[in-house]
């Protein structure tokens, strides 16, 4: 590297925001934000203010539909949005659209009945749906590539972060409101007004802004990105997500996470007014939630560090479902209040071991689709919920509970929604928790109090394999697939539980390493990193279907196993064969088979067998399969209590019968009643 070059590379690049494009457009962002959250609370309260001499459930009922006419838009038109804003001038579509959005919402207290507070809420929302995908699509216009991730975080931080400030604002402009109505009569009895004013403004704000942020390039040059629509999304993303364990369990448990929030935030109005608070409390709560969201966020991850973050995941959604059911129970806005912020914690630890998790987890090319399908599924939840919500609540009524004529005790429909949520959460947490489990057999009490003591708890039993491991080795065309398969088939037959398998290529990212392995194309692969991808896929091979098989007790039966790399890679490749074992002992956590069938053969006899075209390896000359072959003998040689040696050139029922003795020697004694049926197994592959 030249001297410039590396000094361009050290250089910091300045922050995002010293980019005063972006940083308009940035800041325009934020005062929609704040608009945005502020217009959800006016609307809501508003709508149960209107609405507030028809009785409670017709209030509900209102309040749900404000959130209807929020989310449906989203649902119906998003597709056709975002092909707008590919087409169109998105400087021009944004100051349209902000300018729109401020003459709807000012219009609301202006015309001031229910009716035309859904009509116009419905119509912002339509309004957003332009303004959204044009401000996405024109951020990378503004920010370099290698800034993006950076803008995109300051854009969440936004579209969340002034969620509780607009809380706080809100809470303010309603005491604001209070005393306004005493100099102004116009404000009086509508509290919510001054809000809306000033939630018009942000966006009249926002609009001049944007008509002075001139670096946005007409529309057309750029590359279409239209979005696929929200069903289609759905759609793929199920296909995906249904097939992974995990990513169900994650997903499971977000949406869990969200529909407890969702439930808080639908029915917060109506609560709030049962314990006698008005819109002021309403505000509180709302940005109860957010706070606790954002700082569980941010703490979340650094919480009980020695803990699997798998089970922290689950056990958080457990433990926001139990405080909902307090938040149901508890007729006392303060503690209701602290309780929340708990809530938003757990829904928020929830989220970024989520959202950490499906990056860590899901391959580059489908990532993008899982985090669009979540983000699809949760807009649909949230519609549910929100919708739902308030309306059973509404259905449900008022009620007490009495003792001879005294009142006792409070039950209304907002308190029946909110135990039904927080009952729900506790039962998707615990399925989370089992789907996704990585440290079964292990009690999650023990594991909570090793972690509070910032220790990780590793019990005994947890680590011992209740299976056994078989692995089969021997050069090319020496049987040994063959003989792995029908051992694998007498097993069965006596009752065992038995995953056959192979290396390298068991796992999705083992077959792509296999891929790499073994194409003639890869000549030149240097000895050192063929042995490191062979111990990748190893590392691989074990985490994923050895071990998790060894613990549910299955016989194991691998095709190859670390031999294979001592024998190829050390003494083929000529590598130190200490460092060959060295790296393959870290692979596998040293993971040792219970017996390595060798199946010697001498490798003119076995590579005579083979038909077809030779791979990389099978491509090497005679002399490299000879010092293979020494190798695999020597280790025998070295263990012969953990090795059966068989001559190859036998008949191939003599060698089966070989195999089948010794392995009776170390069968497990009794074999398992009832085991399921076959687990694993390959389609059949040459030797
Ligand atoms: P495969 O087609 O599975 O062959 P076989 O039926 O002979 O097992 O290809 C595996 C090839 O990879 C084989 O030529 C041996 C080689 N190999 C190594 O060199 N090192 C290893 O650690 C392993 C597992 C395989």
């Amino acid at each position: 590297m030249t001297t410039l070059g590396r000094s361009t590379a050290r250089r910091k690049p300045p922050h995002v925001l010293a980019n005063t494009p972006f940083r308009k457009l940035w800041t325009a962002m934020s005062v929609c934000s704040l608009g945005d959250w502020l217009n959800l609370l006016a609307l809501t309260a508003l709508a149960g203010n209107l609405t507030v001499g028809s009785g409670y459930k017709v209030q509900s009922l209102a309040i749900g539909g404000v959130f209807v006419a929020k989310m449906l838009p989203a649902i119906l038109l998003g597709p056709l949005a975002g092909a707008f804003a590919d087409r169109f001038d998105r400087r021009m579509t944004m100051f349209f659209c902000d300018f729109l959005r401020f003459a709807l919402v000012l219009s609301i207290p202006l015309i001031g009945n229910y009716q035309w507070v859904i009509i116009a809420t419905f119509l912002v929302e339509c309004v957003n749906l332009f303004w959204v995908p044009a401000k996405d699509a024109t951020v990378p216009n503004l920010v370099p590539k290698e800034r993006l991730e950076e803008a995109n975080q300051l854009n969440l931080l936004v579209t969340y972060g002034t969620a509780p400030i607009a809380a706080l604002l809100f809470a303010v402009l309603s005491v604001a409101d209070d005393a306004l109505g005493n100099l102004v009569p116009f404000f009086a009895q509508r509290e919510t007004y001054l809000a809306l004013f000033i939630n018009a403004l942000a966006y009249l704000v926002s609009a001049f802004i944007i008509l002075s942020l001139k670096d946005i390039p007409k529309a057309g040059a750029q590359a279409a990105t239209s979005t696929p629509s929200v069903l289609r999304q759905i759609f793929e993303g199920w296909r995906f997500v249904g097939g992974n364990r995990l990513i169900r369990g994650l997903i499971i448990g977000m949406l869990g996470a969200f529909a407890a929030g969702g439930a808080v935030v639908g029915v917060a109005k109506i609560y709030v007014g049962a314990l006698g608070g008005g819109d002021a409390a309403y505000g509180v709560v709302f940005g109860a939630v957010f706070v606790g969201m954002a700082s569980g966020m941010f703490f979340g991850p650094r919480l009980l560090r020695e803990l699997s973050r798998r089970r922290l995941f689950g056990l958080s959604i457990v433990v926001a479902g139990v405080v909902l059911v307090a938040i149901a129970l508890v007729h006392n806005l303060v503690i209701v209040v602290l309780l929340t912020v708990l809530l938003g914690a757990c829904a928020g630890i929830a989220w970024i071991i989520g959202y950490t998790m499906i990056g860590l987890e899901v391959d580059d090319n489908l990532r993008g689709r899982t985090f669009s399908f979540l983000q699809s599924l949760a807009r649909v939840t949230l519609l549910l919920v929100v919708a739902v919500a308030p309306t059973l609540a509404g259905l449900f009524g008022e009620r007490e509970i009495r003792v001879g004529q005294e009142p006792v005790y409070q039950f209304d429909g907002s308190n029946l929604v909110l135990l039904v949520g927080g009952l729900l959460a506790v039962v998707v947490g615990s399925v989370a928790l089992r789907q996704m489990d990585d440290r079964r057999g292990v009690s999650i009490v023990a594991d909570l109090i090793a972690a509070a003591r910032g220790e990780r708890f590793a019990p005994e039993s947890a680590e011992q394999e209740r299976g056994m491991f078989i692995a089969f080795e021997g050069g090319e065309g020496s049987g040994k697939t063959t003989q792995s398969r029908l051992l694998a088939i007498w097993l069965r037959d006596q009752g065992f539980d038995v995953v056959q398998t192979r290396e390298p290529g068991s796992t999705k990212v083992g077959m792509r390493l296999r891929a790499i392995l073994l194409d003639a194309v890869h000549q030149g692969l240097s000895a050192r990193s063929e042995a490191l991808l062979y111990a990748a896929d190893r590392a691989e091979h074990v985490e994923k279907v050895i071990r998790p098989a060894l613990q549910r007790g299955s016989m194991v039966i691998s095709d190859r196993y670390v031999d294979s790399s001592l024998a190829y890679q050390g003494a083929g490749r000529a590598l130190d064969i200490e460092e060959v074992k060295r790296i393959n002992g870290w692979a596998t956590g040293g993971l040792v088979p219970d017996l390595t069938v060798l199946i010697d053969t001498p490798p003119s006899v076995g590579l005579a067998r083979l038909g077809g075209a030779a791979d990389r390896i099978e491509s090497e000359p005679l002399e490299f399969h000879e010092r293979v072959r020494r190798e695999f003998r020597a280790l025998a040689a070295a263990e012969p209590d953990r090795y059966l040696v068989v001559d190859g050139t036998l008949p191939q029922e003599q060698i089966s019968s070989l195999i089948y003795d010794r392995v009776r020697e170390i069968m497990p004694d009794p074999v398992p009643q009832e085991s399921e049926d076959v687990t694993g197994t390959i389609p059949a592959i040459r030797d």
